[in-house]
Formats: structure tokens, C-alpha cells, sequence
């Protein structure tokens, strides 16, 4: 307990910090604090740091469970975030695309925005031409999360939601928890558990965007890819997937060994935007991609639980927002990889279901696990 801060202490310790260099001192320190960050639908909005052993640090706010940014050093020393992100809550405002945030109940798409479960038909907001994308109109991105601060041995917060009976449309009362943690080796963990009392469609993912040089000076392009997937799910002009699971062999899809991500590009119209189907043969937690950057010598594997790996290559970032490193961010300077169930499983009978029933719990992992030589 000596080094560590507990949740009673941590309060104790930055309620008092009213100038932002008091936080940087206490956020230099390994453990979890929190800062006031504004407020949201009457609701208290607060920033956490968490801060490993080795000295990362990884900013979350309750506000739609966003990760801001997550600090290392690159090969050389230098410290820069490798997620995309702001420093002020009043960007989060202005609905950025899902920078960092939970993203709930349905992660993706679903077709026409509407599907039909147990005899009735369900509407959902068309909030992406035709179809729901990413939960609706406030998705759980955008909504103001219950957070503590559990008596942890590594740095970690637990955020908990419960998303109404009808809200957004979908039905059932469902109770959601995330649960982020650090841990020594660099890993950020993100674990999901939910419950209802409806039967309902539930997808729940993290929408960070990552450039592992730093600095979105660079695009992503140089970056190399590896993922652990045979076959993709083709998408119709809608971005919703046909129902095919199309093997990748002979197409631009092909990552299985490491590829850079520019090399295939221009054969993508529109770039990458593509589900993943993950080769695996039960829902254990197994690493699914590896990226990787020569300029900053930094590696990130992906870890999950979920059969699905939504691969976007931010083609709509349009330069409207400006990330941590003071630079634009345009179109391919920061990706995504999202686990995930697939899009529109909601309509496709033949894909791994999404429909959590009353009585069972929805249970879901991802780490995302960062190196650097
Ligand atoms: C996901 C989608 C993309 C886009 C982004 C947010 O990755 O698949 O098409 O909507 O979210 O901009």
C-alpha cells in the first residue's frame, strides 16, 4: 500500500490540486488520480490518469469512458500519445468521430437502421445515411458514465451505464461495466461485462484511433499490419457487409503476415473500413493483430476475446479537429482497429450472434499491448 494511492487518497489528494501542474506531480506517480474535467447533463465529468511502473501514462474520462491519449517513450526516449485525442472536454463536445470513446450498444453498423428480434421490429436512429451507426444518436460515447476507482494493484478505473429500456431504441434495461487497467508490461486491458432483462443486441468496443510515431505529421500508411484473419466481411456502398465471408488471398485484404498498410491502398476505394473475421476456434483471449512503425520503434498487439476486428483507416477525418501534437488531423493519419462482433449481425442469421438474453452475461476482453525497440 505504501506507494500505492487508493481511491479515498487519490480524491484527497488532487481535490486540493487547483493548478494543473499540481496534477502533473501527482500523475508522475504510479497508481490512479483523477481531475475535475466539467460537466455533462448535470453530471460531474472527470479526467483519470493511470501510471504504470515503467512510466506510461494513459488519460480516461467518464465522459463516454474516453481514452484521451496514452503516453510512452518512443525508441529514442521521447515521450508522445499514441492515441489520438484533446486535452479539453469542449472538443469532446463538438462530436468528434468516436476518438477514443466506448462505443455502445452496437458497435458499427446495422442495416436500414432497424431489426426484427423475437417477432418484433425495432427502429433505430439513421444517424449514417440509411443505417445506425455506433448506437445512435447518443450512443454511449457521448454519455456521462458512473466511475470509481477499485483497490487495485495495478492502475484502474471501473466505469458502469445502464442504458434504458428503449433508449436509442433498443430494448431491455442494460447494465454495461468497463473496466480499464494498465498494467506494468504496458498493456491496457478494457473488459466489458453487461446484463439485461430484455433480450437485445449488445456490441460493445473502444474507438481509439492509434498513430504509433506520435505525431499525425505522419500517416498511417507507413505503418505495418499483421492480422490473424483468412476471410473479411465485403461490404455493399453502405458500408454494410453483403453476408459473404470472402477469403482474403489474392486481395488487398491480405494481412496475415505483417503488410504495410499503404502498400495495397490505392486498390481499396475509399481505404480500408473492413471487418476482419479473426481465425480462431473458441472466444479465449488471443493476440489478433500486430502493428508496427520503424520511426518511433514502437509495437502494438491486439488481444482479444471477440470474433471480429473492424480495421478503418480514418478515410473520413477531414482536418475539422487538431490532435494532442497540436497538428490536423486528415484523412489516414491515425487508424483504428476495433474488436467486435460484425456489423449488421443483428440482420445476418448466419453470423456469431449478438442477442444477449436476460439471465446470461455478455463478457468481452481486449488488451491492447504496447512494446517499443
Ligand atoms: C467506424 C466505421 C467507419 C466510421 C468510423 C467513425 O470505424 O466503420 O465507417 O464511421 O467508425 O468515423
Amino acid at each position: 500500500m505504501a506507494k500505492w494511492f487508493n481511491a479515498g487518497l487519490i480524491i484527497a489528494t488532487v481535490a486540493f490540486a487547483s493548478c494543473s501542474e499540481a496534477q502533473h506531480e501527482t500523475s508522475a506517480t504510479m497508481g490512479t488520480t483523477k481531475k475535475d474535467w466539467g460537466e455533462v447533463d448535470g453530471k460531474q465529468v472527470y479526467l483519470y490518469t493511470l501510471t504504470n511502473k515503467a512510466g506510461d501514462v494513459v488519460t480516461i474520462s467518464n465522459y463516454g469512458g474516453t481514452i484521451t491519449s496514452w503516453i510512452s517513450p518512443d525508441k529514442n526516449g521521447n515521450k508522445s500519445s499514441i492515441i489520438i485525442g484533446f486535452d479539453s472536454l469542449s472538443t469532446y463536445r463538438q462530436n468528434p468521430p468516436y476518438f477514443g470513446a466506448l462505443v455502445g450498444r452496437y458497435g458499427n453498423r446495422i442495416g436500414k437502421a432497424q431489426f426484427t428480434l423475437n417477432g418484433t421490429t425495432y427502429k433505430l436512429a439513421a444517424n449514417n445515411g440509411p443505417n445506425s451507426l455506433h448506437g445512435g444518436i447518443k450512443g454511449f460515447d457521448k454519455v456521462v458514465w458512473d466511475a470509481t476507482v477499485p483497490d487495485s494493484t495495478q492502475p484502474s478505473i471501473t466505469l458502469k451505464y445502464l442504458s434504458k429500456d428503449g433508449e436509442e431504441g433498443y430494448p431491455g434495461n442494460l447494465d454495461v461495466t468497463v473496466v480499464y487497467t494498465l498494467s506494468d508490461d504496458d498493456g491496457l486491458k478494457i473488459e466489458y461485462t453487461a446484463t439485461t432483462d430484455k433480450a437485445t443486441p449488445v456490441n460493445l468496443t473502444n474507438h481509439s484511433y492509434f498513430n504509433l510515431t506520435g505525431s499525425v505529421k505522419n500517416k498511417i500508411l507507413d505503418h505495418y499490419l499483421q492480422i490473424d484473419a483468412d476471410r473479411y466481411t465485403p461490404v455493399d456502398p453502405t458500408l454494410i457487409p453483403t453476408g459473404e465471408l470472402k477469403a482474403v488471398k489474392g486481395t488487398p485484404f491480405d494481412f496475415t503476415t505483417a503488410k504495410k498498410i499503404g502498400q495495397d491502398f490505392s486498390a481499396v476505394p475509399g481505404g480500408y473500413d473492413h471487418n476482419f473475421v479473426l481465425n480462431r476456434k473458441d472466444s479465449s483471449l488471443q493476440k489478433v493483430a500486430t502493428l508496427s512503425d520503424s520511426v518511433s520503434g514502437r509495437t502494438l498487439e491486439v488481444y482479444t476475446t471477440e470474433p471480429g476486428l473492424q480495421f478503418y483507416t480514418g478515410n473520413f477525418l477531414d482536418g475539422k479537429f487538431t490532435n494532442h501534437d497540436g497538428n490536423p488531423l486528415l484523412v489516414n493519419t491515425a487508424l483504428c482497429m476495433e474488436t467486435q462482433h460484425f456489423p449488421d449481425s443483428p440482420n445476418k442469421p448466419d453470423f456469431p450472434s449478438t442477442i444477449l438474453e436476460p439471465g446470461q452475461t455478455y463478457h468481452s476482453i481486449t488488451e491492447y499491448k504496447l512494446s517499443v525497440k
